[in-house]
């Protein structure tokens, strides 16, 4: 396919900020600190750090380079370099898949938190705790879902460019500043300390146990959308001047940001309001309102906020709707607007076979209650296909490809430099691939 006939995005800076808008999202803002409270904070922390630069960094321009070499989808992408490796690029389109599955529920809760802010939420008087239980059990559950995914296809019919760069160009310095305000915000509760030592000041005797760095190299996968095509597909759209190094690492220091500035408004609140860290799937939904609930004009501030977190989730669901969508018109030929239905339409299906188990529905004699696909859906997709697709993606670019492969796409084809090429290559060949395999094979208790 020629260069014009496939969409592209604008200049250096579209491209940073429509991999940060797929990078930064409900994974720093709603995955991270419920998995940092469930995994002793700070040493949590430490080790997603060192995931990111370790792991992270090298896998997406690994991502990048596979991405803007072909200019196709996940799975055109690794078939039109070596046939076999087309699998990886099906790994990710599963990937993208099951994500779907649940994802699009936790953005609904952020659009329902949204619109409730005006609502019961901070009129009605019951903890947080329950009313989140209430609402967990409410039908509307599912209505929130299907606008969410709506709103995504709206996006994706109008094209990438247009619809992608524009939301993240006004969303994330907004993001940025509502955080920061409610960090400092935060820092003035009682008992706000306790929080800092718990998200700060880690303990060495549990920070390197291989749960914690398993669960911290699927947060940095998940937080950075590695591992799943999402990258490849993105750098697919670049231009050929765009510099893949730079724009690697100002996506990975920005998600890194996000995720830490949410660390530093959650923990402290959630100590200041007699909560517990390891609260899990529902630990932002009742304690960001604990924040919001003493300030002036409470509701406006809720409001703002779930707002910019329903824009941030915005960018990133546009990101893994896209890698179903170019692959369905690309790989099977449907028409741009057909893949997008069908993604939507799988998307939809999906979300509500998560659903179903919130209601009491006897199945062929299994209780779907019983059956959380809910956390199926995001164990299998963060700790098992996407650190996959990360160790594949590595051994194909380092091991397989010819080193003049990497090095064309880190140079801009000889017109940069390229001084962190030899270190990229080592780490690609050696120091990320075997740190996956070591933590996967020690999880499963091989040593
Ligand atoms: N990174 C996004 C977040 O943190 C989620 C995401 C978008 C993703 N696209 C992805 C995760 C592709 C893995 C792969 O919210």
């Amino acid at each position: 396919m020629s260069e014009q006939a496939r969409a592209s995005f604008g200049g250096k800076l579209s491209a940073i900020l429509v991999a940060a808008g797929s990078a930064i999202g409900l994974g720093s803002i709603w995955r991270f600190p419920y998995m940092a409270g469930e995994n002793g904070g700070a040493a949590f922390l430490l080790v997603y750090l060192l995931c990111v630069f370790v792991v992270g960094i090298p896998v997406m321009l690994g991502e990048f380079a596979v991405g803007r070499a072909t200019k196709l989808n996940a799975v055109g992408a690794f078939r039109s370099l070596s046939r076999p490796w087309r699998w990886l690029g099906y790994n990710g389109v599963l990937g993208a898949l099951f994500i779907s599955g649940y994802y699009y529920i936790v953005a609904g809760w952020s659009l329902e938190y949204m619109v409730n802010s005006f609502g019961q939420l901070y009129s009605s008087g019951d903890s947080f705790t329950s009313q989140f239980a209430l609402f967990q059990a409410s039908p509307r559950q599912a209505i929130y879902t299907v606008v969410f995914i709506l709103l995504t296809h709206l996006i994706i019919v109008r094209g990438v460019e247009k619809g992608i760069e524009k939301a993240s160009k006004v969303m994330m310095p907004a993001l940025f500043i509502i955080l920061i305000i409610m960090a400092i915000r935060v820092a003035l509760m009682p008992n706000a300390i306790e929080g800092y030592r718990f998200f700060l000041k880690p303990d060495f005797s549990t920070a390197f146990s291989a749960e914690t760095i398993f669960t911290a190299i699927g947060q940095a996968f998940f937080s950075l959308s590695l591992g799943m095509g999402c990258m490849v597909t993105y750098a697919s759209y670049f231009k050929k001047e765009n510099h893949l190094t730079s724009t690697s690492m100002s996506v990975a220091l920005l998600t890194l940001l996000v995720a830490v500035l949410a660390g530093l408004v959650i923990f402290p609140a959630v100590f200041s309001a007699g909560l517990e860290p390891a609260e899990g799937a529902s630990l932002i939904f009742i304690t960001l309102p604990e924040i919001f609930k003493d300030m002036p004009l409470a509701s406006v501030w809720s409001a703002i906020f779930f707002l910019l977190l329903t824009l941030a989730s915005l960018t990133s669901t546009i990101s893994f709707h896209e890698v179903l969508t170019a692959y369905f018109a690309e790989e099977h030929k449907f028409s741009r607007k057909n893949a997008t239905r069908i993604t939507s339409a799988l998307s939809v299906a999906l979300c509500m076979l998560t659903l179903l188990w919130h209601f009491d529905i006897d199945f062929a004699g299994i209780k779907l209650e019983n059956i959380s696909f809910f956390e199926i859906f995001d164990y299998v997709t963060a700790n098992i296909l996407m650190p996959l697709g990360g160790l594949l993606t590595c051994i194909f670019v380092a091991w397989f490809m010819k080193p003049d492969f990497l090095r064309n796409e880190i140079t801009n084809y000889g017109t940069l430099k390229g001084r962190v090429y030899p270190l990229l290559r080592f780490a690609l060949r050696y120091v990320t691939p075997l740190l996956i395999v070591y933590i996967f094979l020690k999880n499963l208790g091989v040593f």
